[in-house]
């Protein structure tokens, strides 16, 4: 493909305007929504308009007036419709992993005669980190891990949660989250999922599929901004059966009855803890209100568009990076990522030239393919840029082998 067919085809995507709802800073191409999503335009005046009249003015009045204490269930049902699960089954708190955290310990003992909680081995490292300190709070309880190809075969009779990342952070490769869950269910599990690299890019049916608890991040495709709170999500039929180890105040029934004994909230609010972030939420609200009127179909068929387009351009002109994403559409999420030994080099240089994707230990570079705000010409110049780096090694230089504290 020539970049003037890259820019045909931006020309008739019906998807192309909602770009303009973002900031895009010139001369960069953005390939790590799937990290942290760009800034949308409106955040900037809501984020002002939190902080200078609601808070600046309005003070305290504003838990009631601007109904920020109501703004986890508010922003959680609007990220459930984005998941495909009803609006008061989702709720915004705290961070993924304390998400984590309080579902497994308050899911587990529902089947207290089931010792294991099964996730993948190379799942994302705090979802494991969390699953291991959070099964030492239920008697019996241990963590195993196996190889993603074993998961589904490793279901058993002591199985009580499967742990799973519904796209993969790695590869993007993607479970099925129908089978999975119906597998688990049929085997007496529950299943948890993790939606950090899904929810605002890859199609999600929480309901139609049977999942019962599940968390994500909102500062990826939901476009929060950097350490937006997360979410939270429990199928109704098991809300009033959860308590969360968490027992803040804000998830009590009453939390200005200022009583000394803890009743649980009904649904789903019983699982926040604290005060809510009111500025961060700001942020995620503004982040998943960029959503509106958006097909959440065409976006995932411009998602797929886009990988197939960054993979065939790539297999031809950058023939020593190995893609180990799935080729097949059903089978990955949104982003792409090619193995090559000096990963972290490439993508040093690649971010010097202003196309920023990120690198994975050890050995992996990543494109997140945001299909809000990404063209098919971003991808074009991007693997043509690459196509150069890799080409005339320049990635070889030794100011692109520096490491940051994050990277
Ligand atoms: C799959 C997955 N889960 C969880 C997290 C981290 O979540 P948090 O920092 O909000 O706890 C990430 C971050 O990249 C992730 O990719």
């Amino acid at each position: 493909m020539t970049r003037d067919e890259a820019r045909a085809l931006d020309a008739a995507d019906p998807l192309r305007a909602i770009r303009n709802r973002f900031h895009l800073p010139d001369g960069i191409l953005y390939l790590d929504g799937n990290s942290l999503g760009a800034l949308p335009k409106a955040s900037v005046g809501r984020l002002a308009e939190v902080v200078t009249r609601e808070w600046g003015e309005a003070l305290i009045r504003s838990w009631n007036d601007a109904d920020w204490i109501d703004a986890p269930q508010r922003v959680g049902a609007k990220i459930a419709a984005l998941i495909g699960a009803k609006p008061h089954e989702v709720i915004v708190a705290d961070s993924t992993s304390v998400n984590l955290f309080k579902l497994i310990v308050a899911a587990a003992p529902l089947t207290p005669d089931r010792p294991v909680l099964l996730s993948e081995k190379g799942n994302f490292h705090t979802d494991l980190h969390i699953a291991s300190g959070a099964v030492e709070m239920v008697p019996g309880m241990r963590l195993e891990t196996v190889e993603r190809a074993e998961v589904e075969g490793a279901i058993g009779e002591d199985t009580n949660l499967l742990l799973l990342t519904h796209t993969h952070y790695k590869s993007g490769a993607k479970f099925d989250m129908a089978a999975l869950t119906a597998k688990a269910k049929a085997a007496g599990a529950r299943t948890i999922w993790d939606l950090s690299h899904s929810a605002g890019a890859v199609p999600l049916a929480l309901n139609a599929d049977g999942a019962e608890l599940a968390i994500g991040c909102g500062y990826k495709y939901l476009n929060g901004g950097p350490g937006a709170p997360a979410f939270l999500y429990i199928a109704e039929h098991l809300q009033d059966r959860l308590i969360s180890p968490l027992r803040g105040w804000m998830g009590h029934a009453e939390p200005f009855a200022f009583t000394d004994d803890y009743v649980p909230a009904p649904g789903i609010a019983r699982f926040l803890a604290g005060t809510p972030p009111v500025l961060s939420l700001a942020g995620l609200e503004a982040g998943v209100d960029a959503f509106e009127g958006v097909d959440l179909d065409a976006l995932w068929g411009k998602s797929a568009a886009l990988f197939e387009l960054f993979a065939a351009l790539a297999a031809e002109r950058c023939p020593d990076l190995t893609c180990i994403s799935p080729a097949e559409r059903n089978a990955r999420g949104s982003h792409i990522s090619f193995a090559h030994p000096h990963a972290f080099e490439i993508c040093q240089a690649l971010i010097a030239r202003g196309v920023i994707g990120d690198f994975r230990a050890p050995d992996v570079v990543r494109f997140g393919l945001t299909p809000l705000y990404l063209g098919f010409e971003d991808v074009w110049r991007a693997v043509d840029i690459m196509a150069e780096i890799m080409g005339r090694e320049t990635w070889r230089e030794p100011r692109y082998a520096v490491r940051g504290k994050v990277t």
